[in-house]
Parts: structure tokens; sequence; C-alpha cells
């Protein structure tokens, strides 16, 4: 597999800068094309959608899609995209957006659910209904967790979940391994040796924070790449249900501590959320647990944070080397246009293939 430079590459302004060849050159093999077939029709609700090696050959096309001049292929002319977002956000509508209209495809953008028929009463399964008329796949956000499972009751479009109340945020995960992967492309392999493999610290909590959710579930799936799980919570057991099963069946080891400054200096990559939703309400972090230049960070540790962040993240990092969250968000247009590509069955149209 090789990609040619792309002069017209987006980088991210501040921090540690994250290049995609390291990532392409790391597997040389071809890409794993019947893998990306896979999800052509499929829909992305949840982590079990996004299997380990499906992320794999993801993140590696999206570094082929970083690098190269795909857009001149026009590979979504003719398909038509509905972001309906029901809840604010600024990355996640526009990175799919932006990943969008760079190839070439069509929008119909739903910026905030009340101009939509939800302001009279209407229901998402209606909503749904009317959606299978109007586009080819479906980006949904909304404040409810059973609002994903409503919308399909009428929908036959492809969809993908894009932050479901406190239940999951998948495409996060895919855009946070992505930017894991370029950082340290041997994460992937199936025994990474053990200088190799990182003790990674999850600070919230992740029954109630959907991207830390997402997150630690595709973590759990990269299992031989995490030496140590720790995760910095206020509560004794901040994993719910679903995630806590997941845990007693891991081979990693996991800690749960309140105590962020005695495991700080030992983590190698430190995963931090601002928000826990709690039904209609949301919860900040616990003060407690703020990150600053003064904190004692590992000096190869790396910060990520799916971002919007309050002041548990100060701005004092935003200079620094331990900054990869600039990178991780930057990084998210090029592996959205791989998951929409394969989902939207226009693999044939990318240069990689021919
Ligand atoms: N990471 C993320 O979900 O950000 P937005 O809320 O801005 O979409």
């Amino acid at each position: 597999m090789t990609a040619s430079a792309h002069p017209a590459r987006r980088t991210n302004s501040r921090g540690r800068q994250l290049d995609p060849q390291g990532l392409i050159d790391h597997y040389p093999q071809p890409l794993e094309l019947s893998r990306l077939r896979d999800l052509c029709g499929a829909s992305v609700v949840g982590h079990r959608d996004l299997p380990r090696r499906t992320v794999i050959e993801l993140c590696r096309l999206g570094a082929c899609m970083e690098t190269s001049d795909v857009a001149s292929h026009h590979p979504l002319d003719g398909k038509l995209v509905i972001t309906a977002f029901f809840e604010a956000s600024t990355r996640t509508r526009l990175s799919f957006e932006s990943a969008v209209a760079r190839l070439d495809g069509k929008l119909l953008s739903v910026p905030d659910g009340k101009v939509t028929g939800v302001a009279k009463g209407e229901s998402l399964q209606d909503i749904g209904e009317m959606f299978n008329s109007y586009g080819d796949l479906v980006v949904m956000r909304h404040p409810q967790t059973e609002s994903v499972e409503q919308l399909q009751t009428g929908l036959d479009l492809p969809l993908v979940n894009a932050g479901n109340g406190s239940g999951e945020h998948p495409t996060q995960a895919l855009v946070d391994w992505f930017a894991l992967l370029k950082w340290r492309p041997s994460l992937a392999e199936e025994a990474p040796a053990p200088d190799q493999r990182i003790h990674l610290g999850v600070v919230g909590t992740p029954g109630s924070m959907r991207a830390v959710k997402s997150f630690v579930f595709m973590a759990l799936s990269f299992a031989p790449a995490i030496s140590h799980l720790t995760v910095v919570s206020e509560l004794a057991d901040p994993f719910g249900a679903d995630l806590h099963d997941a845990i007693e069946r891991t081979s990693i080891p996991v800690t749960v501590t309140n105590d962020i400054g005695e495991v700080l200096p030992r983590l190698d990559v430190i995963y931090m959320n601002s928000i826990a939703l709690l039904g209609d309400s949301y919860k900040q972090l616990d003060s407690r647990y703020r990150l600053t230049t003064e904190s004692a960070l590992h000096p190869d540790a790396v910060i990520m944070h799916p971002l919007a962040r309050r002041d548990e993240l100060d701005v004092s990092l935003d200079d620094s080397r331990h900054n990869l969250y600039f990178a991780q968000a930057a990084g998210a247009v090029y592996v959205r246009q791989a998951l929409l590509v394969c989902m939207l069955d226009r693999v044939d149209r990318l240069p990689f293939f021919a």
C-alpha cells in the first residue's frame, strides 16, 4: 500500500502533529477489502459494530485518505447524507459534513432538532420513515439513549450514532484510535513489544460518559496493546452494567482510583472527558481532576480528550507535547471519510484499489 503526499492536508496548529505515513509504512500489506466491504449498507450504532480488525482497516484507509488526493476521484458524488443533530455539537457534525463535502457528496443538515417536527411532537419513528425518501445515510445525535432504537423503527437507511444520551459514541472511539494508531502504529500489532504497550489512564465515568464508554470498549478489544488500565473516578464502580461485564472478561489489569496525583506519573496515555450525561442534565467532572503544565505528567505522556473541554484541561497544555487532543480532532475528517465511503459502497472509486 502506498500513498502520495497530499498538499491540501489540514493539520492541527498546536500540540503534537501526527504523521499518517507512519501508520501506512508500518503495515505495508494491502488493505483488507473484504472487511471494508462488510460495512456497505451497515449501521454503526455501538462498539460492537466496530470490531478491532475493522477499526484497524478503517484507520489504515483513513491514513491513505489523509495523505492522498482522494477528492479528485469524487468518491461520494451522487450520495446524500443527512446529519440530524438534536443536541449541540461542534466537532462531530462539522467533521462529518466536511468529510462528505470534501468527497463531493451532498448534505441535508439538521443542526438543531427544534427546527424539525419534534417541536410539534413528531416521533423519531416517523422522522426515520421520512428520511428513507430524502437521503442515503443518516448521522444522528440525540440527548436520549433510546433515540437510536426509536429512529431505527422507521428508518431503513444506514445509521451512524453520533452520540445518544449516556449510550455510545462509536465513531468518536474510531477517531480516538485513529489518533492512537498514528501516534504509535505498533499498538495494532497482535503482540506489541513490552516497551510499546501503554498504561492507559481514563479520567471520568465511562458508565455515564458516552465517548469514554465507547473508547474503553474499543480499548478492551486492543488488549495486547494495553499493559494496565487505570480509571480515575470519584465513583467506586464507574463502569455501568455493560462495561462492567466486559471488564470482568478482559485480560487487562484494571484499577479504579480517586487519586489522580498518585497514578499520573505512570500513565502513558490519559483520556479525559468533562461531562457526564444524567438524563436531560449534565454533571461536570470532579474539580480535583484538573490537568495543567504543572501536573506530574510523565514526560512522554499524551493527553486525549474528545472535547468540548471545560477547566479540567488547562489551555496551558495546548502548546505542549502532551497535547494529542487537537491532532485527535483534526484526524476526524479522514477516518470518517473512510467510514462513509465504505458504508455508502464507494470503496471502488478510491485510487488505492485500482
Ligand atoms: N467529540 C465530540 O463529540 O464533540 P462534539 O460534541 O463537538 O461533537
